[in-house]
């Protein structure tokens, strides 16, 4: 092997003085002077349409950040032939070549494009400034940078041969093109899910959310700039029915590479089962979807370490992660202490624009997310057998805002305990302490998911106890430390059950879905 294990990128302070700052201060002020015409990218060519929507800041509805073309069933034909062009070149690129773009894309993201891809993720998705270094700086450039070293180590991987003959695997790529659907909560996520196959040499059409089209245009200007060729990555703009009624009539269409709803998925899943005779090839389908993430606590648990993971965990980007926590169950000689903490917690936390770096709570995407969460919000004041602990008001005058909410229930079936909301809306459940065992079945039966989930404990007989009896419970599992910010390279992320195929973003495992292997005997 000639790549070295990378390092995670350093995440940096932008405390007031330092050089980072500075910068991400001036890209934020350039972005926000400017009226951005945003056009897909098909085949190398910018395409607009004429038919244009705005894009806002949801925190800041009265500014206008830019427009971007929304395309049509045309839009996306002419996509997959672009794609389908580019392909017989791509993938005979030596993989080397191949994979020292996403090297190249690497550093610019790390260097001269790190202020610019931050603040754009930061006005866009109402990110603030520490979310938005952890996702389109940090996450992005280990996802480019550790998956070149997973790729690198497949292609080197090969067979013995016995005396006589020479055996060897070749790693092809799909045959046909592969669709990546993406999401606006990571700017990382929407960019790893065409990289990952295209660095396996498969050519993409690649749609992202439309709350997340004004940082996929800058992903796409670095893409571009590290030299990735036209047609390999084919970036649009439609209507998701619109697009899936092209894609997965597609002969030619190999794989979906997505992360989103368990509802879309499961929808999109069945469509392709539906027109499984159509296709050429066995697609494959590769999906993260939702969560009701966990955390649960043992009487020996540490009171403030809890407080401080459960703060954190649920209310960090809005609770706008598949892994945020979003059900808690505290034993009840915990259960005072814990409130006081988080109380505190939340009191020394501003909600605002991100643009001030002192917020660190800024707004939710968009009105659709807004109203679902707040009717939760609102169903629960109303309920028998919950309490609202903190929080509960929200405003949308100027942008999306929902102040961290977390209510406290009798009933561990509540509606807030058992469905995802997707935003800052914590639900307690508070057990006797005796009943540990009970709980940890309860809280792998509540939910028909299996993402992240957290248990605090410091007795060893109860780590090991939760460990066991929650195995399917979640695909990322920690142990006294909140259920999110999973570090590529160290914990591989992914859940099976109802939220996804579990095939770890930024790993090996994740790559060798994007290879059909040729196994090759020559006799001599
Ligand atoms: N990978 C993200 C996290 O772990 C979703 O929070």
């Amino acid at each position: 092997f000639t790549l070295p294990i990378p390092k995670n990128e350093p995440v940096l302070s932008y405390a007031p003085g330092t050089p980072e700052r500075a910068a991400l201060k001036e890209a934020l002020r350039s972005l926000k002077s400017q009226e951005l015409d945003i056009p897909m990218i098909i085949g190398g060519q910018e395409v607009r349409t004429g038919q244009v929507v705005r894009i806002a800041p949801p925190h800041e509805l009265s500014h206008t950040l830019g427009y971007f073309h929304k395309g049509g069933k045309e839009e996306v034909e002419q996509a997959i032939r672009a794609a389908l062009n580019a392909k017989e070149a791509w993938e005979n690129m030596a993989w080397e070549q191949r994979l020292s773009i996403f090297l190249k894309a690497a550093e610019l993201i790390a260097g001269p494009y790190r202020a610019k891809l931050n603040a754009a993720t930061m006005l866009g998705q109402s990110k603030n400034v520490f979310q938005a270094e952890i996702d389109s700086a940090c996450e992005m450039v280990d996802f480019l940078r550790f998956n070149a070293k997973f790729a690198e180590q497949i292609y080197r991987e090969q067979p013995e041969s016995a005396a006589g003959m020479w055996n060897r695997m070749e790693h092809r790529p799909l045959e046909g093109f592969i669709f990546a659907l993406t999401p606006f909560n990571f700017t990382s996520i929407a960019g790893n899910l065409p990289t990952a196959p295209a660095m396996m040499g498969n050519v993409v059409v690649w749609k992202p959310a439309e709350t997340q089209i004004y940082s996929a245009h800058v992903l796409m200007e670095i893409f571009r700039k590290a030299g990735l060729p036209d047609g390999v990555i084919n970036l649009i703009f439609v209507d998701g029915p619109v697009a899936g009624e092209v894609i997965f009539s597609h002969p030619e269409f190999a794989g979906l590479h997505f992360t989103g709803s368990t509802a879309t998925f499961q929808h999109l899943w069945r469509t392709i089962g539906n027109n499984i005779d159509r296709y050429k090839y066995y697609p494959r389908i590769v999906g993260e979807t939702g969560g009701k993430d966990f955390v649960v606590a043992h009487a020996s648990a540490d009171a403030k370490a809890l407080a401080v993971a459960l703060v954190r965990g649920a209310f960090e980007y809005q609770g706008q992660k598949c892994s945020a926590a979003s059900r808690a169950y505290i034993p009840a000689n915990l259960w005072e202490e814990v409130k006081q903490y988080m109380l505190e917690d939340l009191a020394s936390m501003k909600m605002g624009s991100p643009e001030d770096f002192t917020n660190f709570i800024n707004a939710v995407i968009d009105e659709k997310a807004f109203n679902k969460i707040t009717a939760y919000i609102d169903a629960a004041k109303r309920a028998p057998h919950v309490e609202l602990v903190a929080g509960g008001n929200y405003d949308k005058s100027k942008g999306y805002f929902i102040e961290p909410t977390i209510l406290r229930t009798d009933d561990p079936m509540y509606t807030t305990m058992c469905e995802e909301i997707f935003g800052p809306v914590l639900t307690v459940y508070v057990y006797q302490p005796e009943n540990y065992e009970d709980t940890l079945s309860l809280v792998n039966q509540t939910s028909p998911y299996g993402l992240t989930g957290a248990l605090f404990a410091q007795d060893r007989y109860a780590i090991e106890l939760g460990t066991k009896k929650l195995r399917h419970a979640a695909g990322n599992f920690y142990i006294n430390d909140k259920p999110t910010g999973a570090v590529v390279g160290q914990q591989p992320f992914g859940g099976g059950r109802a939220s996804g195929t579990n095939d770890k973003a930024g790993s090996i495992l994740n790559l060798l879905r994007w290879v059909s292997p040729r196994a090759i005997k020559e006799t001599f």
